[in-house]
């Protein structure tokens, strides 16, 4: 038997806070609000709840335990992984090719985002974003630093790329390391200091009172009302359903395959059930509590329930990097809370982003026994050309695109595939077992029935549907404008290029296998 030369995490918290510290992402703190204020407020938490329990926590399960269970194999990846459950049969593997490419896909426009908060980081310490007056201001140093128009605050999209190689650096060094000398120690860090900056942030806003005494009713208790009164007529309407289940999986980081990945390097007897569900907790109180009472209570107070909607609705960046400096900008020492407010999402970001690149790196060490160090510079130079299509193409659609096949459509079908093979393939009873082997939690009976009927459904409905009510329209590009045409497709033809080299490349690891196999037998 060769000697197990796969990584581990040092400690049970080192995994837990990894864990955490990739579902607390961006989408914790700008995608949450912006959807519950969109979707019915209160009523919102109604299929989030729903989409949490029987969606989320018990896919959060499944991908524990497939991880924890392929890693005894040497296997990190949904290839690996998918045909440790079933080895006589040929083709499973194949559908493991998503699970690298998911990450893969969202990694390469995620750290370009991410870039834009240590830019901002840099901004409001300097002083440049407090100069910045009005909304107009602000939208355009925003539209004129991600290169969408030249503008007299920037003339090309220059300073972005420079803060974007800074960003994808940190990111690289961090896989360079490792898991526990790289990613454990970096999330044991960040996850507590990001938690302090949205507790302080959450305090502030939780003091701001009604500052405008001509206008009482621009007070934060309302602003919290117009967050979380209820409106119960949007759970009539499917989208809004739809919507929940995918800000579950997002936040939680669940039907994609990093969290397959970073369970592969547990110990066989390691704890899933309780591991799994702290994480979870950790996200969701990041979500709902802190994400839910940082950015939309306060853009309120400042201005006003006349001008909310339309915020809450201007999008995930315009939240993030218009409206919350205009927020910050309005406190006393306008800076030190700017800076503490990126600061918050960098930290967010990164510990999210080496996530989506460990996948990637952990497929080439383990089925193409190359070291960590030559594997994480083979990702690296192929994510840094592929980051160029965000980089410079974003005006033209290309993070959107993106978005959609990589932190959509992808994470459904994959969920789906996943959670079937466990249940169906693997069979529950095993699944069951293999689940509570050195289990800290007995997790209750009836999750074998959800894990079972209840979320393989529950997917292959919100897949129907959509596929109902879309396909057409996203296939010949309907909301797409005639000039960025070109770019949508020429981004789906590398993304079907990507799908097309990741399969041969499973080929080409298995036959490599195969023969090894047949030399050692001999
Ligand atoms: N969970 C992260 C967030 O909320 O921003 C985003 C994310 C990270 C999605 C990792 C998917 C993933 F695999």
């Amino acid at each position: 038997m060769p000697a197990n030369k796969r990584d581990t995490w040092a400690s049970r918290l080192g995994i837990i806070m990894a864990v955490a510290g990739s579902a607390i992402g961006l989408g914790n703190f700008l995608r949450f609000p912006a959807k519950a204020a969109s979707n019915g407020g209160g009523a919102f938490m109604i299929p989030y709840l729903v989409a949490l329990l029987f969606l989320g926590l018990p896919l959060m399960w499944v991908e524990w335990t497939l991880g924890r269970y392929g890693g005894g194999f040497e296997h990190g990846t949904a290839p690996g992984i998918f045909h440790s459950l079933r080895r006589k049969n040929r083709f499973i593997k194949y559908f493991g090719i998503i699970g690298i490419f998911g990450p893969l896909v969202i990694f390469v426009y995620y750290t370009f985002i991410e870039s834009w908060t240590l830019a901002y980081g840099f901004f409001s310490i300097s002083g440049k974003l407090t100069s910045l007056a009005d909304q107009q201001g602000m939208q355009q140093f925003l539209s004129g630093f991600q290169g969408a128009e030249s503008n007299n605050y920037f003339s090309s999209v220059f300073p972005a790329y420079v803060f974007f190689i800074c960003t994808f650096a940190i990111n690289m060094w961090v896989l360079y390391h490792g898991i526990k000398g790289g990613i454990e120690r970096i999330c044991r860090i960040a996850v507590p200091v990001l938690f302090v900056c949205a507790i302080i942030l959450m305090t502030r806003v939780l003091l701001l009172g009604a500052p405008n005494p001509q206008k009482p009713s621009w007070s934060i208790a309302n602003g919290f009302g117009f967050l979380w009164n209820p409106d119960f007529n949007a759970l009539k309407s499917g989208k809004v359903w739809i919507e929940a289940a995918g800000q579950i999986f997002f936040t939680l980081s669940v039907g994609i395959g990093v969290i397959l990945t970073y369970a592969s390097y547990l110990s066989k007897g390691d704890d899933v059930t309780l591991s799994g569900l702290s994480a979870t907790s950790l996200n969701e109180t990041a979500e709902v509590i802190l994400g839910g009472s940082i950015i939309i209570p306060a853009a309120f107070v400042f201005f006003g329930p006349d001008n909310i909607r339309s915020i809450a609705a201007s999008g995930t960046f315009n939240l993030g990097f218009v409206t919350m400096p205009l927020i910050t900008n309005q406190l006393p020492f306008p800076k030190l809370f700017g800076f503490i407010w990126f600061l918050l999402l960098f930290l967010a970001g990164v510990t999210s982003s080496i996530s989506l690149g460990q996948p990637a790196v952990a497929f080439i060490e383990d089925e193409f026994d190359i070291d960590r160090k030559k594997a994480v510079v083979i990702f690296g130079s192929v994510t840094f050309v592929l980051c160029h299509f965000p980089v410079f193409m974003l005006k033209h659609g290309v993070v959107d695109e993106l978005d959609f096949w990589g932190g959509t459509f992808f994470l459904v079908v994959f969920a789906a595939i996943e959670v079937i093979l466990f249940a169906w393939v693997f069979g529950i009873d095993n699944a069951w077992d293999e689940m509570h082997r050195g289990a800290d939690l007995r997790v209750p009976k009836v999750y074998k029935f959800i894990i079972k009927y209840v979320t393989p459904l529950f997917l292959l409905v919100i897949i129907s549907i959509w596929m109902w009510q879309e396909w057409l329209s996203v296939i010949v590009m309907k909301s797409v404008s005639a000039a960025d045409k070109p770019y949508v497709l020429g981004t789906r033809i590398v993304l079907i290029s990507i799908l097309a080299l990741l399969a041969m490349a499973v080929k080409i690891a298995w036959r490599r296998r195969d023969l090894k196999g047949k030399t050692d037998a001999a």
